[in-house]
């Protein structure tokens, strides 16, 4: 997508392949900066310190972290070594062992002389292949977004087609394009009245800080919105439909995403508010279906939620503290709305319901 006129990916090779630059997005919405990552544990830092984040990103991360410890140590044990440091970053996502995975696979019938190389091709397919599947999410969004804007009544037809989102599924959660933010990208850029209420997502308020910086960016007319008040304007009609990404879907349709997703999930339903979520492949684990019982839930420092993020008067980036000195804050990264809280789910191949029959129909060459 487009930052001042210039196209920018989220992640890509820098030194004839042989470093990987990606956007700085703990910095973000504040200050635009770039990091250049080196080696396999400058990328393991940047994921568990959401410098990268987003599943598909985190995936694609991964990837070139594995291409770049092959590049220093390209023997089976520096490969096992490499895919544990990397695979132990973040655990929800499951994007990031889908994607370890794929390359450990590509490289180990290889000789050694040939696997970086080999791992450096592939990472790149990884990221191309992203962008694609997250294109085709968006016109198959499209196809929603334009189906509500033609049910409104007479009346409405004048107003903006209303969706809320939460957290951040937009293209800095991917490659390019986004999940979730990727078909508002595509009715917003075919001329449709949109408006997104955006949640704040605490406790890193990627909504407040990423969603917005990114919807402003593109020109996408958007209120934030706290977490608690999605529920309010579904009560109020003020939601035409909530889209979400997701870190990892199971093969019955369960959802696993940012944390509070699923109480938007429980309004929605309430209020007869279409509830879809958008997601590629990679975000799929078909050895799972119960996703309450079955999805390890990212557990995350407490001070994300003791403690804020912001710009102070002089445009330093500070913390700063929320709660008295000695309480505690507990914080589960992520949860799970079950599949029978979800409109459809939304994918590079198309609209399906949340069920291990309609996944399956789409997918039957898996
Ligand atoms: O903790 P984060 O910022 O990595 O969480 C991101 C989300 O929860 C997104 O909604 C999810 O990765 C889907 S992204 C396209």
């Amino acid at each position: 997508m487009n930052i001042d006129g210039k196209a920018w990916r989220t992640i890509w090779l820098e030194e004839g392949g042989r470093t990987v630059g990606v956007i700085d997005q703990t910095q973000l919405p504040h200050k635009f900066s770039t990091r250049k990552l080196k080696n396999c544990h400058d990328v393991a830092i940047a994921i568990e310190t959401m410098v990268v984040r987003g599943a598909p990103l985190i995936g694609v991360s991964g990837a070139y972290g594995l291409m770049l410890a092959l590049q220093e140590d390209p023997s089976n044990a520096g490969l096992a070594a490499a895919f544990k440091q990397l695979n132990a970053t973040r655990p929800t996502a499951v994007n990031l062992q889908w994607a370890l995975k794929r390359i450990a696979n590509t490289v180990k019938p290889l000789a050694e002389a040939e696997r970086a190389d080999a791992a450096r091709a592939e990472a790149n397919r990884i990221a191309n292949e992203d962008v694609g599947m997250c294109e085709s999410i968006g016109n198959h969004g499209l196809d929603i977004i334009r189906g509500l804007t033609a049910a409104r009544p007479a009346h409405r037809q004048q107003e903006p087609i209303r969706i809320l989102t939460h957290c951040n599924a937009g293209w800095l959660a991917t490659v390019d394009w986004g999940t979730a933010l990727s078909p508002i990208y595509k009715a917003h850029r075919a001329g449709i009245n949109l408006h997104v209420w955006v949640d704040e997502t605490r406790p890193r308020n990627q909504g407040a800080s990423l969603t917005a910086f990114e919807l402003a960016r593109e020109g996408v007319p958007h209120t934030v919105i706290v977490d608690n008040a999605g529920g309010h304007l579904m009560q109020h009609g003020q939601v035409d439909a909530v889209i979400v990404g997701s870190d990892r879907t199971t093969g019955c349709g369960d959802v696993c995403n940012k944390i509070g997703t699923y109480l938007k999930a429980l309004a929605a339903h309430d209020n007869n508010v279409p509830f879809y979520v958008a997601l590629p492949i990679s975000t799929i684990d078909w050895s799972l279906c119960d996703g309450v019982a079955d999805i390890p839930i990212e557990a995350r420092s407490s001070m994300e939620v003791t403690h804020i993020q912001g710009r102070d008067a002089n445009n330093d980036i500070t913390h700063v503290q929320l709660c008295p000195d000695g309480s505690e804050g507990f914080n589960p990264a992520f949860d799970v709305t079950p599949a029978r809280l979800i409109t459809a789910l939304i994918t590079e191949r198309g609209v399906t319901e949340a069920s291990q029959a309609g996944l399956k129909k789409l997918y039957s060459n898996i």
